[in-house]
């Protein structure tokens, strides 16, 4: 479990941000790539997120939709989602060709045929028309680029991509301004994940934008209403996302239910305080 009351007495404690470390900004290395793939396996550190997103996403994905995942690396959400919704088309993007193929060959041995992917920039995405998307998705990702400047960019051609009536879903990290609050959280991946991944992760957290300034960047560029939540005890994570856009899709309930069953107590600990987010104004 994560020390909660530390992180937060660290993170009171440590009054001033500390300047973001962007990573590489796309990931090739095969080694991390198999580890990412791993890190999304049912019950490993990423289950609870992937059960809050198909809850979410379930309410905001119609049949027929298309759906693009921007820096969707080897596609672990496309994965789940393209058999729970078979008419919509899904679009993985990202620049790693790597990582587009971890996701294609997922997508043939399970013999799904709706996932395409588009090794293209997310800033210009220049293979999509204006005005074709229903939902545009991205989650963990958006702290690989390079500055503000880029996520400006990145918001801006979500805007265009959209239809009147198109949805948006993101999540990522947020800076954390303490280096010991930092340090707790990867402690805690460590015990549940192979090096790479807690590794993989910090480097995450140190390249996080402050949640703040993605928040303002989104509502300058987005002209549709935007709902933020976060970790309620520091800004350590965020939620960005449009309204519903149907009731919840049944089929994608039970299967969250039944994957839920599945992991074990401390997953399921983990999900139901994501539950409990907070709502940002
Ligand atoms: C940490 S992975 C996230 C993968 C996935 N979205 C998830 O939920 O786990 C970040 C991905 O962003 C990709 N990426 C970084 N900058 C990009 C850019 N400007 N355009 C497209 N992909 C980019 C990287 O190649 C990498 O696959």
């Amino acid at each position: 479990m994560l020390p909660i009351h530390k992180i937060i007495w660290h993170e009171w404690r440590e009054k001033r941000l500390p300047a973001r470390v962007p990573e590489p900004e796309y990931m090739v290395d095969p080694a991390q790539i198999q580890a990412y793939v791993t890190a999304y396996e049912w019950n490993g550190p990423a289950s609870a997120l992937q059960l809050y997103h198909l809850t979410q996403l379930a309410s905001m994905i119609r049949p027929g939709d298309t759906v693009v995942d921007l820096a969707c690396g080897p596609g672990p959400l496309l994965l789940e989602l393209a058999p729970l919704f078979p008419d919509c088309l899904f679009i993985g993007a990202d620049l790693s060709q790597p990582m587009l193929d971890a996701l294609s060959e997922a997508a043939a041995q399970r013999g799904l045929r709706n996932v395409h992917t588009l090794c293209e920039d997310i800033r210009d995405l220049p293979s999509l028309a204006d005005l074709t998307v229903d939902m545009v998705i991205s989650t963990s990702a958006l702290h690989h680029l390079p500055d503000l400047e880029c996520l400006d960019q990145v918001f801006a051609r979500v805007e265009r991509l959209l239809k009147p009536d198109g949805g948006f879903y993101s999540f990522d990290f947020g800076l954390v301004r303490s280096a010991k609050a930092r340090a707790l959280l990867v402690a805690d991946v460590a015990r549940r994940a192979p090096a790479l991944t807690a590794q993989d992760y910090r480097l995450s957290l140190d390249a996080a934008f402050p949640m703040a300034e993605v928040i303002a960047s989104a509502r300058r560029a987005l002209s549709r209403p935007l709902t933020v939540r976060s970790s309620w005890f520091v800004d350590f994570f965020y939620f960005i996302r449009t309204r519903d856009r149907g009731p919840p899709a049944p089929a994608v309930l039970a299967y969250v239910q039944a994957m839920r069953a599945r992991c074990d107590v401390s997953v399921r600990a983990e999900a139901a305080m994501l539950q409990r987010l907070q709502r940002v104004r």
